[in-house]
């Protein structure tokens, strides 16, 4: 039982993935920390853990603020005594044409998709550090590993958590730190109605997909068996492990894909 009486921060814990990965790590016996910027939400996912006779509490946290990030860390090792896992899940979507979108888009994409993960690893990989032990799982999407068009400031944000992911993975191995980094396809969750988008209908958008939207318990344990393993990279469903693999062999390979996607995004310019 890997999670079991672990100590366990995750940010976004309000909705989609986040509230899932709580109630995936309280029902193995995990102690759950849920923050998100929604505090009520975040209250609604500990009450409803601890009502099952699980353990978890509920914080405030917006993680494009660096003190609001240190604070839950350090509230947590006062109250636990240690931070075993650091879920750095909170993201908001960016979508839209590089041509319709400003510096203000990419500055939001990147204060809660890129600073806000930074912000949780750093503070997280110094706790973790005293204590010699500790795994920092990121949330990326398969977003970072192929560049997305009409999500491109979204994408790059997710590029750039694969990098620092994959490069502290190395540097933390020798201190008895894990880090793993979760890039997922697309999962059903209220991103698409929150995503900030510009000329893009999300329904119809959502309705054009050619593949099924993952539920977000799934995609939870998705992410947790490959935490259990130590996984690097943690890719899914199989759609998104196929557009890399097809990246890395032949970097041209998703153009027609693309092309198609585009295409769609331009029928609907709204
Ligand atoms: P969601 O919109 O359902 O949940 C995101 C949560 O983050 C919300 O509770 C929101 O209040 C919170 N949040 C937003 N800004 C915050 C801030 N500044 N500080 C603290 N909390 C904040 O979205 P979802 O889908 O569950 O997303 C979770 C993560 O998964 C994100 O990083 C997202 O980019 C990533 N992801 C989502 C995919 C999808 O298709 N839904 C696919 C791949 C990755």
């Amino acid at each position: 039982m890997a999670f079991r009486d672990q100590v366990a921060i995750v940010t976004g814990a309000a909705s989609g993935i986040g509230r899932a990965l709580c109630e995936e790590l309280a029902g193995r016996g995990a102690m759950v920390i849920a923050g998100d910027i929604n505090l009520d939400g975040a209250q609604a996912v500990a009450a409803e853990l601890t009502g099952k006779g699980q353990s978890a509490s509920a914080a405030r946290v917006d993680v494009s603020q660096a003190a609001d990030v240190e604070r839950l860390v350090q509230d947590t090792v006062s109250v636990h005594g240690r931070l075993d896992y650091m879920f750095n899940n909170a993201g908001i979507g960016v979508g839209g044409e590089l041509r319709d979108l400003s510096l203000d888009h990419w500055r939001a994409a990147i204060d809660v998709n890129l600073w806000g993960v930074i912000y949780g690893t750093s503070a997280a990989y110094t706790v973790m550090l005293r204590q010699g032990s500790g795994h920092i799982v990121n949330m990326a999407s398969a977003a970072g590993l192929v560049g997305e068009p009409g999500l491109i400031p979204y994408s790059v944000t997710k590029t750039a958590v694969v990098a620092l992911s994959t490069a502290l993975r190395a540097e933390a191995e020798a201190f008895g730190i894990r880090v793993s980094v979760a890039c997922p396809g697309f999962i059903d969750t209220a991103i698409y109605e929150n995503a900030i988008g510009v000329k893009i209908d999300k329904n119809e958008f959502l309705s054009k997909l050619p593949v099924r939207l993952v539920p977000a318990p799934e995609a939870a344990r998705k992410i947790l068996h490959g935490v259990e393993r130590n996984q690097s990279i943690i890719v899914f469903p199989f759609y998104a492990r196929l557009a890399w693999w097809l990246v890395r062999l032949h970097p041209g390979a998703l153009g027609g894909m693309h092309r198609r996607m585009l295409a769609n995004l331009r029928a609907n310019r709204s």
